[in-house]
């Protein structure tokens, strides 16, 4: 990173008051997301457009409290109390309530406009007012909190009013221009918004991040002085740049080594750059930290997930939402895990999907299994082919390995579930739970009709149909007798094939007359009932 600034270049590297955390003393964040995002062309606001799995916004707010601590601002105005949610959902303490001041920008008359609503926030003009405020878009989820911190260096090494951030793009076109002085050390003189460029300024490729430090007595006032007569009719917070130059303020800047981190996401198409990026970068955190990933450009981790070490991803893994995966566990090929806490030492087989659910130790899961929300499945339990399961727990050592649904049901340790078991947890209004004991043995092709317990140690027979209760170590059956008929079979065989032997006879001889036809035998084993089939 380069940093360059309008008056004498200091050298000395003076860091940035932190305390133990990393947090700036005397800093205060604020962060821009009001506005609508038009080039998005969306329903809903571009800040909440999920990166990675995390709303946009979030990672400048993540940003913001990992180097101010609490003090840090929102601007919401557009779709404001959903932004709003979203920031308290990610932000909330277990103690109760966010740090995050959440502040609303009415009318979206531009970004200056934006920052001086936060005024409130801080107590500006008293004791105890912030020294400095850290300004970030809220459409930047790239930019790197080493990034930022070297920001604030410079910043206070330089004694600067403000610092801005700056890229070199190839294609500087949309952003915000930085246009420097001609002569001298170059510094920055002032920003000029695409729309409002000449040629000559459309030319520069050097462009404004949007990531701000600005000196706590300059900011307020100098956003009081903005004047909306430009392209847009807005206030522009770019305009305090041109402001702290003219008043004789020093105004420093630091160019991104990596013009990438400087992306404003303003289109579908930057928003698909984002997402590159940050999964690539996600992906590169996990590897670093201890996992194995067979082929990692397939793998998708959101943001908000955690792994293990010794963990391993097979090709195109998801692992989505706040999931928690432990050490030495395995994942298959397309298997897509959302908001699930997984243990140690446990195996996922292909094509599973599982949501919202719990997996201990050394469980053992797929193929194609499928966990809707509120599954425990216990240690070393095992759920096997084409099972699916709903707020069910599944007690340890228990196995349920083909071809089954279980809903709304407590089951035991050490139980078998044979193949094709049902809860039948519906009757079409409410739902009922099924409850099965400690080591209880469920035969293939099983329903159970739910409220509907069956006691420890109980073996229910294949093919029952359980509507009561069954008491512990009982058996249950519920199914027709069996009847054998000697010589059955082999009497209808041979009668199917004298029949079939007639019919093509006939069909040799020349085509019989309407009346005859009539007449004709026809093979029993062809007849189907016209509606008789199941
Ligand atoms: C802005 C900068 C531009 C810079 C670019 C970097 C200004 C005037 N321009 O342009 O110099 O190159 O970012 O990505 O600042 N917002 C509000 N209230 C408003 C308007 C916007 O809160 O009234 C918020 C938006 O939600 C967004 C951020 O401010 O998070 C930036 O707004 P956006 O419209 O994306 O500005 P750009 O045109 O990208
Ligand atoms: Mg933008």
């Amino acid at each position: 990173m380069r940093h360059q600034r309008s008056t004498e270049v200091s050298t000395v590297k003076k860091p940035v008051n932190s305390d133990q955390q990393g947090k700036i003393a005397g800093l205060a964040v604020v962060v821009m997301a009001a506005g609508l995002g038009k080039r998005m062309r969306s329903k809903q606001a571009k800040v909440l457009h999920p990166v990675a799995g995390q709303a946009m916004v979030l990672y400048s707010v993540g940003l913001g409290l990992r180097v101010a601590g609490d003090c840090v601002a929102v601007v919401v105005g557009h779709q404001a109390d959903l932004v709003r949610q979203v920031i308290d959902r990610a932000t909330s303490r277990k103690t109760g309530g966010s740090p995050v001041a959440i502040v609303e920008q009415r009318e979206q008359l531009g970004t200056g406009h934006a920052v001086l609503q936060s005024r409130p926030v801080f107590a500006v003009g008293k004791r105890g007012a912030p020294s400095r405020y850290l300004i970030l878009n809220g459409d930047t989820p790239l930019l790197q909190e080493k990034t930022v911190r070297e920001l604030l260096r410079v910043h206070e090494a330089e004694c600067a009013t403000v610092t801005l951030l700056t890229a070199v793009l190839a294609d500087a076109s949309g952003y915000g221009r930085v246009v420097r002085a001609h002569s001298g050390e170059r510094g920055v003189s002032r920003i000029v918004e695409d729309r409002d460029a000449n040629a000559e300024e459309q030319a520069i490729r050097e462009i404004n991040v949007g990531t701000y430090v600005v000196d706590g007595e300059f900011l307020f006032s100098a956003l009081e002085q903005l004047d909306p007569s430009n392209a847009q009719g807005e206030y522009y917070l770019t305009d305090i740049i041109h402001l702290a130059q003219h008043s004789g303020q020093r105004v420093a800047a630091v160019v991104l080594d990596n013009p990438d981190e400087g992306l404003g996401v303003n289109t579908r198409l930057q928003l698909a750059q984002a997402e590159q990026v940050v999964r690539q970068q996600i992906r590169d955190r996990w590897l670093d930290a201890g996992v194995t990933m067979i082929d990692p450009s397939s793998v998708w981790i959101d943001a908000t997930v955690t792994i293990g070490k010794d963990t391993i991803l097979y090709p195109n893994v998801t692992l989505e939402g706040v999931t928690v995966i432990g050490e030495d566990c395995v994942l298959h090929s397309s298997t897509r895990l959302t908001d699930c806490i997984v243990g140690n030492g446990v195996e996922i087989l292909d094509h599973c999907l599982f949501a919202a659910s719990h997996i201990e130790d050394d469980a053992h899961l797929g193929p194609f299994v499928h966990l809707r929300p509120g599954v425990v499945v216990r240690k070393k339990a095992k759920v096997g082919n084409f099972v699916e399961m709903k707020k069910t727990d599944l007690g340890e050592g228990s196995k349920a390995n083909h071809l089954s649904y279980l809903g709304d049901a407590k089951i035991g340790k050490g139980v078998n579930i044979g193949a094709g078991t049902v809860t039948c947890n519906y009757d079409g209004v409410q739902k009922f739970q099924t409850v099965i004991g400690d080591g209880v043995f469920l035969g293939s092709d099983t329903q159970l009709i739910a409220p509907v317990t069956v006691g420890a140690g109980a073996i229910i027979a294949a093919g029952t149909t359980v509507t009561e209760d069954v008491p512990a170590d009982a058996l249950a059956i519920a199914r027709a007798p069996q009847v054998n008929r000697a010589g059955w079979a082999a009497r209808r065989r041979a009668l199917q094939t004298s029949a079939t032997r007639e019919t093509l006879n006939v069909k040799r001889e020349p085509k019989p007359s309407g009346r005859m036809k009539k007449r004709l035998p026809v093979s029993k084993g062809r007849q189907v009932k016209k509606g008789s089939r199941g």
